[in-house]
């Protein structure tokens, strides 16, 4: 039996025309771009022309991107290196950040400096002016997810931007799920700093890029070869590099792809789910969300047992974000929405992909009946009170 992925936003397959593209840096372009000689200058060549492409597709300008090895970097040269220039500055951030922006700023508050964690709204969403609100004149930066890795939920990116504008404020945003799924222009939203990751969007795994504004000067978090400018030393992983750059043009090619494509099933994978299961609520539905996130809970189930359940029938999904999900810790992001920990642990985000299609969503669908049938007792059995919790704690 064909499997069915839907676990898109712990990663994407990558695109088969992003492996051809990388191919050759493997084999005949294996040189150092930093190397003078024709084999390194062909290959740094091909460098910067990956780093147009990730610029074109944030609409940014080529020398405003640095390569990185993934998101987490990204977001630790944003956070670290525009924070460590004030040692005892403040952050403000929120609550539902991913985890390698809360502990980039854990990090700074470790080091002396102080930090604000705005939490969410019940809806998923962050209240741009608890944002506004916890500003303070010693604030050094403000960052804030563009979208939820787990709920799929857009955060107020736009005025919070304009907002840290007007003051000259930096302002981070983690847009590595929102990458190459919706439109992101750092032209139209004056936003400072962009984390992107490319294999959320069918590029490779390893590696990332930092946008950063003209003019903005950040402490590098790496020290050597002073490559990328002195912003990020080491010599560049160029198949990677290359590899991301093909993603963002393929994500430019198509850019409705996800809302008009991948939105109506994900409703309708959604609409099943719900009638399917009495209860069965899915997480941030009365905020804007991504078009292929969907982050269900089924009160009196937990959401491992589920994904077990759903793995055996050939079904790929996660009970929360990929990252956290053997702490079998309930969700940060949803106790912070206001779930209780048995509603937060029965929930499940399937999310999907380019390469979804109707049928897997069927199938899905088909066995989830039986599925929560024969989880509803066990879970009942391990919490009476999640059943009696009712649709929020
Ligand atoms: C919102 C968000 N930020 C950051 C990351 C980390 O990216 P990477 O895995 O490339 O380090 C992820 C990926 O899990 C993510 O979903």
């Amino acid at each position: 039996m064909k499997r069915i992925y839907l676990d898109n936003n712990a990663t994407t397959p990558q695109a088969p025309e992003v492996t051809e593209a990388m191919r050759p840096f493997f084999e005949e372009h294996f040189a150092n771009p930093a190397s003078t000689h024709r084999e390194g200058q062909k290959v740094r060549h091909r460098l910067e022309a990956a780093r147009a492409r990730v610029a074109e597709l944030i609409e940014a300008s080529p020398e405003e991107i640095v390569f990185t090895s993934g998101g987490t970097e990204s977001i630790n040269l944003a956070i670290l290196g525009a924070a460590r220039k004030r040692p005892d500055g403040h952050i403000v951030t929120t609550a539902i950040e991913h985890a390698a922006g809360l502990e980039a700023v854990r990090r700074f508050e470790e080091e002396g400096g102080t930090a604000t964690y705005v939490r969410s709204r019940s809806s998923g969403d962050i209240d741009p002016q608890a944002v506004i609100d916890a500003i303070r004149p010693d604030t050094v930066l403000v960052s804030v997810m563009h979208s939820n890795n787990e709920t799929g939920v857009l955060q107020p990116i736009e005025p919070l931007a304009r907002e840290c504008n007007r003051r000259t404020i930096l302002f981070h945003t983690d847009a590595a799920q929102s990458c190459g799924k919706i439109s992101i222009s750092v032209r139209e939203t004056p936003v400072d700093l962009v984390s992107l990751a490319a294999h959320k969007f069918y590029g490779p795994k390893g590696v990332g890029a930092l946008y950063i504004r003209k003019g903005i000067d950040l402490l590098p978090q790496m020290f050597g070869g002073g490559q990328q400018g002195s912003r990020r030393s080491g010599t560049e992983a160029t198949a990677l590099a290359v590899g991301m750059g093909r993603a963002c043009e393929l994500a430019r090619s198509a850019p409705g792809s996800y809302l008009e494509r991948i939105a109506p099933l994900r409703d309708r994978l959604e609409r099943g789910l719900v009638a399917a299961y009495p209860g069965a609520t899915v997480n941030g539905s009365n905020a804007l969300r991504l078009p292929n996130t969907s982050s269900v809970r089924f009160p009196g189930i937990r959401g491992e047992e589920m994904v077990i359940s759903l793995d055996l029938q050939g079904i790929a999904v996660s009970p929360g974000a990929a990252c956290s999900s053997g702490a079998h810790r309930p969700s940060h992001v949803l106790i912070g929405m206001g779930l209780g920990a048995d509603l937060a642990r029965s929930s499940v985000r399937f999310s999907l992909g380019l390469y979804s299609l109707p049928e897997e969503i069927d199938r899905v669908l088909q066995v989830i009946p039986e599925i929560t049938a024969g989880l509803r007792g066990m879970g009942n059995r391990m919490s009476t009170a999640a059943g009696k919790e009712g649709d929020r704690a």
